[in-house]
């Protein structure tokens, strides 16, 4: 790991006197998670922790915040499915950048997972002239990414995207060996690391997150390396299979939302 990894509670309660935290990933039911905006703001208070708001491909979870109260931001699928975490500080940037980037690139009848007709290259580019941060979501995780992209193909674009900020070294619903590679990828490309728990439940919420000296800049502090990694997710396959189960009604609904897309 290329920041120091912190795993306990006591660890992190030490911590807390000198750092915020940041959860970075999380959804809610505007994609695939189950929460409410504003129950993951009222939890994410409780925990002590500033929740990003990264629904795929949709803004409206992110919207239904107040500046300040999240990090406004969107996990943008492109179109060879890298997962494109995307950051600002106000949600008019992120509506602005979604409206003129994302929203007509995307599908007609498309469901929030479907990728967008937009490549991670070009998105960098678009996102040129808005103060932003980005960080390519769980690289290596192969149901997500698509198999062909992790094995052959993802190393390669990762290392042509000279304008990626960080990778995501740490994902709460990704496998131990994925996570592995991804902060070896971030050592061995000199790419900086972001943290989040990907959250589909209130439940996940907090329990992966950046480490921020307080009164220091989220921003800058990821691009200089200078935070920590908090992994506090009790161990064991049971944690992945409740999140995934989580996003089972949206699945579930699949069929309808098609039928939808194919009625005038
Ligand atoms: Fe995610």
């Amino acid at each position: 790991m290329p920041l120091p990894l912190l795993k306990t509670v006591g660890e992190v309660a030490h911590l807390r006197s000198t750092h915020d935290l940041y959860d970075l990933h999380f959804h809610t039911r505007h994609s695939d998670g189950l929460a409410r905006t504003a129950d993951a703001i009222a939890l994410a208070k409780e925990r002590g922790v500033t929740v990003a708001i990264t629904d795929h491909n949709v803004i409206g979870g992110a919207l239904e915040a107040d500046d300040g109260e999240v990090v406004p931001g969107v996990e943008v699928t492109t179109a060879e499915r890298i997962h494109l975490l995307i950051y600002f500080r106000r949600k008019a940037d992120l509506r602005h950048f979604w409206d003129r980037n994302i929203a007509p690139y995307r599908p007609a009848g498309a469901s929030a997972l479907t990728p967008v007709r937009r490549s991670a290259m070009d998105l960098l580019q678009d996102l040129q002239p808005y103060d932003h941060l980005t960080s390519a979501a769980h690289p290596f995780a192969m149901a997500k990414n698509g198999w062909m992209s992790v094995r052959t193909k993802h190393g390669h674009i990762l290392e042509s995207l000279q304008d990626l900020d960080a990778v995501e070294a740490l994902n709460g619903e990704e496998l131990d060996g994925g996570n592995e590679r991804t902060a070896a990828l971030a050592r061995e490309r000199g790419f900086a690391v972001t943290a989040g728990s990907d959250g589909h439940l209130l439940r996940e919420l907090g329990l992966v997150a950046l480490a921020v000296p307080k009164g220091e800049d989220l921003f800058e502090v990821v691009r200089a390396r200078t935070g920590a990694v908090v992994d506090l997710r009790v161990d064991g396959a049971w944690r992945r299979v409740a999140s995934h189960a989580a996003k089972a009604p949206y699945f579930a609904g699949a069929p309808v939302r098609a039928l939808k897309s194919l009625l005038p």
